[in-house]
C-alpha cells in the first residue's frame, strides 16, 4: 500500500496564528491524518497536524505559547535551538499532564502542570531554522514518532535586508522516516505506554567494540532487529508526506532542510547531479555561502540551503537522495522544474555578521558511551537535577565529545562551533553556529560553546531519541 515515490504533493504546514499579539494556543490531540493514500493514520500532533503547524517569530518579539495538552500521555515541549528560560526549556520532567490524571510523579522532582503549561520565549537570538517536538522524559522517541514536532522560523532584520529566495521559493523541510503497520497506522517496535526497560544495550555490547549488530535491549526482546542504532522505517516522510513531490521554477529556492528523524542519517544530495549552496547552519545564518555536493545530516540538525534550479533544463526531475540507503529510504523527494520565471534572488558574498568566539575558560570531556548495559555520559545514566557541568554565564568553554557509537549530541541553550575533529579542521558542512553535531565512533569532536541569555538548568543528550530515552542525557546548570 506503498505509494508510488513522488506522486504526493510536498504539503506545506499551516502557520500558526496567535491569538493576540505574542500570544498562541495549541492543542495537541489525537487526530486522524492520511499519509498513506486512503488509508488513516492516528497522529498525536501539535493543533492536531504532524507536522504540528510553523511558528514564524521575529526577533525581539517575546512570545506566550500557551500548550494544551489533550493526549493520554504527559508531554513536554522543547524549542529545539532556542534560547530559553529554564522554566520553558521543555526539561523532561516538567510536564503537561492530561486533565484529572491521576498519574504520580514517575522521576525526583517531576513537576505535574495539569492541561495547560505556558511557554515564555524572548526570541532574543538570530534569524534561525529551530523546531520544536516533545521531550517527555523516557518518551520522547515514541511520542516524536507518533508527530509531536513541527517547525519554527525566527526571522530578522539582518537576514530581511539579504535578497534571498522566500514566499513560495523557501521551503521548510521536515524529513524524517517512519515505518507502518498494514492498516496504516504507525508501527513503533515498543508499547507507547512502556518505557524502555531495556535502558541500553546488552553489557556485552561495550566488551566488543560497538558496532551496532547486536540484538536490542532487554525490554524489546520481542521486536528482534536492532535498535541498539534507534528505530528507524524505511518510509521517508517530508513534511509528512512520503517521498513527495514539488513543482519549482528554473529559479533559486530556499529549502530549510531539517532532520527530525528519531534515528536516521541522511547523506542528502540531488540527481542528476547539482549542489547546495549553504547559507546557514542550525543557529542561523553563515558569515559567507558555503557549496557542498552532499549535506550529511543528523538527528536534530539543519542546513539552510539555496539551490538554483535554473542550472536544469525546464522537465527536469531533480531528486533528493539518501546516498546512505538503498532501496525506499534512498528516495526523499522530487522536484521537477516547470518553467523559466524571473529571479531577482541572489546569494550574497557576505551573508551576515555571526557572533565571534570568545576564549574558552576552561575544557571539559563528555564521553557517550554503553555502560554496563546502559546508555551513559561520562558513565552516568541520566539523574534529572545532578549537573555534570556548572559553567558561568557569558563565558565560553571547549567540550570535547567522544563516544563508543554514533551519537549525534544536541546541548540547549548553547550554541557551538565545531573547532576541530580528531585534533583536524572540521568538515566544510560543520560550518557556522549549531547546537547539534554528530559524533562519530571513537572520534573526538571539540567544539567552543558559549553560555548566554540564561542562568538556570539546561541539558545535552544524544538526539538519537531511543538513545536519549534509555538514559544518555545529562543536566548542566549556567550559574
Ligand atoms: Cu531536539 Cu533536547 O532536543
Ligand atoms: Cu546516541
Amino acid at each position: 500500500r506503498l505509494p508510488k515515490p513522488f506522486t504526493v504533493p510536498l504539503p506545506i504546514p499551516d502557520v500558526v496564528r496567535p491569538v493576540a499579539p505574542g500570544r498562541y494556543e495549541v492543542t495537541q490531540r489525537v487526530a486522524a491524518a492520511e499519509i498513506l493514500p486512503g488509508l488513516r493514520t492516528e497522529v498525536w500532533g501539535y493543533g492536531g497536524t504532524f507536522p504540528g503547524p510553523t511558528f514564524e517569530l521575529r526577533r525581539g518579539e517575546p512570545v506566550t505559547v500557551a500548550v494544551r495538552n489533550e493526549l493520554p500521555v504527559p508531554t513536554s515541549t522543547h524549542l529545539h535551538g532556542g534560547v530559553t528560560p529554564p522554566g520553558s526549556d521543555g526539561y523532561p520532567t516538567d510536564l503537561v499532564v492530561p486533565a484529572g490524571s491521576a498519574l504520580r510523579p514517575a522521576h525526583p522532582g517531576e513537576v505535574h502542570h495539569p492541561l495547560v503549561k505556558e511557554y515564555r520565549y524572548p526570541v532574543g537570538q538570530r534569524a534561525a531554522t529551530l523546531w520544536y517536538h516533545d521531550h517527555r522524559m523516557d518518551f520522547t522517541a515514541p511520542q516524536v514518532w507518533r508527530g509531536l514536532a513541527g517547525m519554527a522560523l525566527v526571522r530578522d532584520d539582518e537576514e530581511d535586508a539579504l535578497p534571498l529566495p522566500r514566499g513560495e521559493r523557501e521551503l521548510p523541510l521536515m524529513i524524517c522516516d517512519r515505518a507502518f503497520e498494514e492498516d496504516g497506522s504507525f508501527h513503533y517496535p515498543q508499547p507507547f505506554d512502556t518505557p524502555p526497560t531495556g535502558h541500553g544495550p546488552p553489557p556485552e555490547h561495550s566488551a566488543n567494540g560497538g558496532h551496532g549488530r547486536h540484538g536490542p535491549p532487554g525490554g524489546w526482546g520481542k521486536l528482534g532487529g536492532d535498535y541498539m542504532e534507534g528505530v528507524e522505517g524505511d518510509v521517508i516522510l517530508v513534511n509528512g508526506a512520503p517521498w513527495p513531490v514539488a513543482e519549482v521554477t528554473a529559479t533559486r529556492y530556499r529549502l530549510r532542510l531539517l532532520n527530525a528523524s528519531n534515528a536516521r542519517r541522511f547523506l542528502l544530495r540531488l540527481t542528476p547531479g547539482g549542489r547546495f549552496t549553504q547559507i546557514g547552519s542550525d543557529s542561523g545564518l553563515l558569515a559567507a555561502p558555503v557549496a557542498h555536493d552532499a549535506i550529511p545530516i543528523s538527528p536534530g540538525e539543519r542546513y539552510d540551503v539555496v539551490v538554483d534550479f535554473s542550472a536544469y533544463p525546464v522537465g527536469t526531475a531533480v531528486t533528493l537522495v539518501n546516498a546512505l540507503a538503498d532501496g525506499p529510504a534512498g528516495n526523499v523527494m522530487r522536484f521537477v522544474v516547470t518553467r523559466r520565471a524571473p529571479d531577482d534572488s541572489a546569494v550574497p558574498a557576505v551573508l551576515s555578521r555571526p557572533p565571534r568566539r570568545v576564549r574558552p575558560v576552561t575544557t571539559r570531556r563528555f564521553d557517550f558511551r554503553a555502560t554496563d548495559g546502559a546508555w551513559t555520559i561520562n558513565g552516568q545514566r541520566y539523574r534529572p537535577g545532578v549537573p555534570l557541568a556548572r559553567p558561568r554565564l557569558g563565558t565560553a568553554e571547549i567540550w570535547r565529545l567522544t563516544g563508543d557509537f554514533r551519537h549525534p549530541v544536541h546541548v540547549h541553550l548553547a550554541h557551538f562551533q565545531v573547532l576541530a575533529r580528531n585534533g583536524r579542521s572540521p568538515a566544510a558542512t560543520d560550518a557556522g553556529w549549531k547546537d547539534t553535531v554528530d559524533v562519530r565512533p571513537y572520534e573526538v569532536v571539540d567544539v567552543l560553546a558559549r553560555f548566554d541569555g540564561h542562568r538556570g538548568t539546561y541539558m545535552l543528550h544524544c538526539h538519537n531519541l531511543e538513545h536519549e530515552d534509555m538514559a544518555m542525557m545529562a543536566d548542566f546548570e549556567v550559574i
